[in-house]
């Protein structure tokens, strides 16, 4: 490194406030901060800004309906389409833009434009194609697809005939695509036979099937994407399967008026992990929801109609939902896919696409920046990167020497950072700063969004000093909340309102959401979330249950019981480790190990195979008999052991240690 190198090196590491570079405020979407006073004035009319982002078929008569918390609606009395947003109102003057430039993972084909004009026209064929097959309005269409085109034109599709989608992850496995379509009672699927990773045509084809042998009820229909062409793994299509192509030939030129929905219809059900056993169907609206993708994107993205706005993110997950379909293609911007992985076939993968396609933004998690800090600046270094304006993170904290190094070495110092913090259940954004407006501290989200009330408060709800640790709340309703837990009201007041909540109230006031979080607040106003208080781990920026892990192991012949803790990891943030006790006659060998990592792919899919497992003659529990999560956490980290004596068995502690240091 040259001494000029090394001297800004050392200036960065000591920096912890950066301003918004000059040229980005100049031409911001959102640059007088102003707005935070403004929105709090006139709450909750301010949403009406968000609102008006969209084109509303009916205008609604109120903005907030607050009657009957925390059932809350917004928009009420108005209609509009999801899908006529994305895409028939930006025909007329971006018809011949693209709307999604999509690159295949393989190297050797040809990447994917679709212009306005031809995603609309495919909407428009598969729409046709699903009413054929009898999809109603309401009806839950499952999505089990990868990262290829078919996916936004499918959820767009559903959106336009008024059906809700549920689109899981293809990562997961048969076992919880199962799950998911028992409990949405979802009877139609749209998959594909497979994709590519890291070179590998997988066989996703055959997935589907073994899920679909376990879903209880009849699934009417399986449309087939076929993604790996000569590739395939040689399946024939079986009864009620047919493939994508042909339905979509079939309907060529069709058009389907789009459907006129409520605001607070349904667009879509997104299953995620809570504190038990069972995935969260967390049911999101057709108004509130749409218009926060909008207004967020708009605000923090800084997105305008010319961008290449290039998330990185799985359209399996909420991050994909709101800021690679909805919240972009609502504001006719271009919007990227990347079907593959960073490091395929290089490492400077993601870099080599924003230089060839000039992307404007990126958003991506900290995994994969903590990733590529450890493979080294020659990769970005190789590129130009000077496209980029803005730069992202979501899914778990960033620590500040990973911030600096993405400002650096990604955005050269001249784009602002927004480190986001939100989650399924808040649709989108809720605590970042505002690029145009705010300072950035690294490793601080930045403050509340404007209109939004959020407080670090301790269990009893009261404020906590600057710089202590409590717990987030959000204390005031917003249009992209959650709306319900699917067909289970009561789970839904439980398990984010009960908290904080007076529950016999019907006073909007004495309703507090708790999105389980941890955080502290600085004296100005910023906000560093902590992680998690629950038993949900957030490995790799991707949310997990210790007890649907546990259940998983637990299901593994030969096993009598585990426990399943979160310990810190240098890439993924925070990576799983089992304790697991056997039955008699049973040992804890490599047999026993290979098989619970095996049990818990089959249950959930490869994100939550345990990087240790441990196998123990007992579990640390309290005299009450609960077991010691801390403890076993502290254990995983190497940290030093507070006192053990209020255990009811304190010596299997030492013994469990020498375990995880010695492997
Ligand atoms: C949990 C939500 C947000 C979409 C992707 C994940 C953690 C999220 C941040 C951030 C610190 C964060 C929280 C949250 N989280 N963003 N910027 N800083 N933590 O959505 O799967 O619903 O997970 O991710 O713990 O509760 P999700």
């Amino acid at each position: 490194m040259s001494d000029d190198t090394v001297e800004l090196e050392a200036r960065l590491a000591e920096q912890d406030a950066f301003e918004p570079p000059a040229e980005f405020v100049e031409q911001a979407n959102v640059a007088d901060e102003s707005i935070y006073e403004e929105f709090e004035q006139n709450w909750p009319e301010c949403w009406e800004r968000a609102a008006d982002l969209l084109d509303w078929d009916e205008e609604y008569d109120t903005v907030l309906d607050d009657s009957n918390p925390p059932f809350y609606e917004w928009f009420t009395g108005g209609e509009l389409n999801a899908s006529a947003n994305c895409l028939d109102r930006h025909l007329e003057e971006r018809g011949d833009e693209p709307a999604i430039e999509w690159v295949g993972e393989p190297t050797d084909e040809d990447d994917r434009t679709y212009t306005y004009e031809e995603l609309h026209r495919e909407v428009n064929e598969f729409a046709a194609a699903l009413r054929d097959l009898g999809v109603g309005e309401d009806d839950v269409v499952t999505m089990y697809m990868p990262m290829i085109p078919e996916l936004p034109i499918a959820m767009l599709a559903c959106a336009r005939i008024g059906a809700p989608h549920s689109v899981v992850f293809a990562g997961f496995s048969a076992e919880a695509l199962a799950t998911r379509m028992e409990s949405a009672d979802s009877e139609y699927l749209v998959t594909a036979n497979g994709y590519y990773r890291r070179g590998d045509p997988l066989d996703h084809h055959e997935k589907t099937r073994e899920g679909l042998a376990d879903v209880g009820h009849e699934v009417s229909d399986v449309v087939v994407v076929d993604r790996l062409g000569e590739d395939d793994h040689g399946h024939e299509l079986a009864d009620g399967e047919r493939y994508y192509r042909d339905l979509v030939a079939d309907h060529e030129g069709a058009t389907v008026e789009p459907v006129a929905r409520d605001a607070e219809d349904m667009l879509f059900l997104m299953y995620t992990s809570g504190t038990t056993g069972k995935p969260k169907g967390v049911k999101h609206t057709t108004g509130g929801y749409l218009s926060w993708a909008a207004w967020t994107s708009q605000a923090v993205l800084d997105i305008k109609p010319e961008d290449t706005y290039f998330c990185s993110a799985d359209i399996g997950w909420i991050t994909g939902h709101s800021y690679i379909v909805y919240g972009p293609l609502a504001l006719g911007t271009t919007t990227m896919m990347y079907e593959g992985t960073p490091d395929y076939p290089e490492r400077d993968r993601l870099w080599e696409i924003v230089e060839e396609y000039e992307a404007t933004q990126l958003y991506t998690a900290p995994t994969a920046i903590r990733a590529f800090m450890k493979w080294g600046t020659e990769y970005p270094d190789d590129h130009d990167l000077s496209s980029l304006r803005l730069l992202g993170t979501v899914g778990e904290p960033i620590n500040p020497r990973a911030w600096k190094w993405y400002y650096k070495h990604i955005g050269d110092e001249s784009c602002p950072i927004v480190d986001t913090w939100w989650q399924t259940e808040t649709g989108g954004m809720m605590v970042t700063t505002l690029p145009g407006v705010k300072t950035m501290k690294p490793g601080s989200a930045g403050p509340p969004l404007p209109g939004v009330d959020v407080r670090i408060v301790d269990t009893e709800g009261e404020e906590v000093e600057a710089g202590r640790a409590g717990y987030l709340t959000v204390n005031k309703p917003w249009p992209g909340m959650l709306r319900t837990l699917y067909d289970n009201d009561e789970r839904y007041v439980d398990e984010y309102w009960a908290e904080y909540s007076d529950t016999d109230s019907e006073d909007p006031d004495d309703w507090v959401y708790f999105p389980e979080d941890g955080a502290k607040i600085d004296d100005d106003g910023y906000i560093t979330v902590l992680g998690r208080v629950d038993d949900v781990l957030n490995v790799s920026g991707h949310r997990l249950g210790t007890m649907e892990i546990e259940s998983a192991i637990v299901g593994v012949e030969g096993v009598a019981e585990a426990a399943v803790v979160g310990g810190d990891h240098e890439i993924k943030g925070e990576a799983v480790y089992a304790y697991v006790i056997t039955e008699d006659g049973y040992e804890g060998d490599e047999e026993m190990r290979s098989r619970i990592v095996e049990g818990v792919e089959d249950a959930i899919g490869p994100i939550a195979r345990p990087e240790q497992v441990v196998f123990t003659p007992e579990l640390p529990k309290t005299r009450s008999g609960k077991i010691m999560r801390r403890l076993l956490e502290d254990i995983a980290n190497g940290e030093e052991l507070g006192n053990t004596s209020t255990l009811r068995n304190p010596d299997v502690v030492e013994d469990i240690q020498t375990k995880v240091g010695g492997d």
